[in-house]
């Protein structure tokens, strides 16, 4: 694949990683592989915005090769050290070691545990700590740098050219999604959206109030923005306020009237009850998603949680406590900080139903409002317990439509 020229003498000198299928350990499935986009401006001064996971330093060295020679490298700016983007500094600054960097006072310190000397050292890099405001001349360009702290790490920084009314906020506004196009309006518009809600709901949705504050601070700054080129995916050069209009509904935890039904079940009846409460909701006007949790990819759940207004969650009970695949998505569910949700519980057992209170309990540490009380069953439900949950269902409905 070659550079592309995204804007005059701006070129994408990044890597497709057309294969990588999970992110972040395993918390994050990537079923349509990542990019790590790095970008190459081409002024008096030579500058490279951002870098690739280090696995990919020798493709990164061969894309700017096209372009210009390594060493002629003048400046780097590093706006995020997450290994994805700064993996491949050891060995470029082996080639352009003159080049110096710039990054926040917490992207030095970063590096310099990362990149201690024995791993191939920053002892030697020459490193400008820049705040937002600075600004740094190229030559025609002048870029300007905005301090973006826990979007998503501490160290995390956007760069701004306002001569090409060009913004490069490394992770914020990016989706793991690999593509042969480099444009959002190249590619297929329901992948591309379907990739940057699950890139929100998974890595950026607990920051979504610093979030919300960076946007406004953007917005007020009354800069032009005609094209934002993150660290992951396709470029937004079609329509960018779109994306950053639906950022600020994701950090506004906007919701639809939509339902995820979230369970875990020993031998069937806390899946027949789930069944049943997804047909009283579906009956009452609600789009329903409904996962057994135990087969499905969590990330994908988290995905479906973003936009809906109730979850709710069921479980059998194991050793007087709910099945532990349930246990831990909700740990990672409470992780992600939703706000203004309702919900409900329900579950099976044989004596002592041990997954209600525990179902309750974490629910109330997630912050969910449960507006219906719990529903359990001994054994196996019958047809009278079965009804009950379909009228849970339908209860909820009428609680997400505003019809209660
Ligand atoms: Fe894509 Fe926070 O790294």
């Amino acid at each position: 694949m070659k550079t592309v020229e995204i804007k005059k003498g701006i070129y994408w000198v990044g890597v497709v990683d057309w294969n990588i299928r999970t992110f972040h350990g395993h918390t994050y499935t990537t079923k349509r592989g990542s990019t790590y986009n790095a970008y190459l401006i081409i002024d008096e001064k030579v500058t490279l915005v951002d870098s690739v996971y280090g696995p990919f330093a020798g493709e990164l060295i061969e894309r700017i090769r096209e372009i210009v020679p390594v060493e002629k490298i003048d400046h780097i700016v590093v706006n995020h050290i997450e290994m994805d983007h700064s993996g491949a500094l050891p060995e470029l600054m082996k080639l352009c070691p003159k080049a110096k960097l710039f990054g926040t006072a917490k992207c030095k310190e970063g590096l310099s545990k990362m990149y201690y000397p024995e791993g191939g050292g920053t002892s030697g890099w020459d490193f400008q700590v820049v705040k937002t405001g600075d600004k740094l001349k190229l030559g025609k360009r002048t870029l300007t740098f905005i301090e973006a702290p826990m979007i998503h790490w501490p160290d995390s920084m956007f760069t701004y050219c306002a001569e090409e009314e060009l913004l490069f906020p490394n992770d914020a506004f990016g989706q793991h999604y690999a593509t042969s196009e480099r444009f959002d309006d190249e590619t297929d518009q329901c992948a591309l959206m379907d990739e940057t809600a699950k890139y929100y709901a998974n890595i950026l949705w607990p920051f979504s109030g610093m979030i919300s504050r960076k946007i406004d601070e953007i917005l007020k700054m009354s800069i032009s923005i005609k094209m934002i080129a993150p660290s992951h995916g396709v470029i937004w050069r079609n329509d960018p306020m779109k994306i950053i209009n639906s950022y600020i509904s994701w950090t506004k935890n906007e919701t639809k009237p939509k339902a995820v039904v979230v369970y875990e079940t020993m031998y069937g009846s806390t899946a027949m009850m789930a069944m049943k409460i997804v047909e009283g909701l579906v009956d009452g006007g609600v789009e329903v998603k409904l996962f057994d949790i135990a087969i499905s990819d969590k990330s994908e759940v988290n995905n479906q949680m973003l936009d809906a207004k109730a979850y709710i969650f069921g479980s059998s009970t194991h050793d007087n406590d709910m099945l532990s695949t349930i246990a831990g998505f909700l740990e990672f569910l409470k992780g992600l900080k939703p706000k203004n949700r309702i919900g409900a519980a329900f579950g099976s057992c044989g004596w002592a139903g041990g997954a209600i209170p525990a179902l309750e309990q974490m629910m109330k540490e997630i912050g969910i409002e449960q507006v219906l009380p719990s529903i359990s069953v001994k054994y196996v439900p019958d047809e009278n317990e079965l009804k009950k949950c379909c009228e849970m269902g339908a209860e909820l409905a009428k609680k997400i439509t505003g019809k209660a």
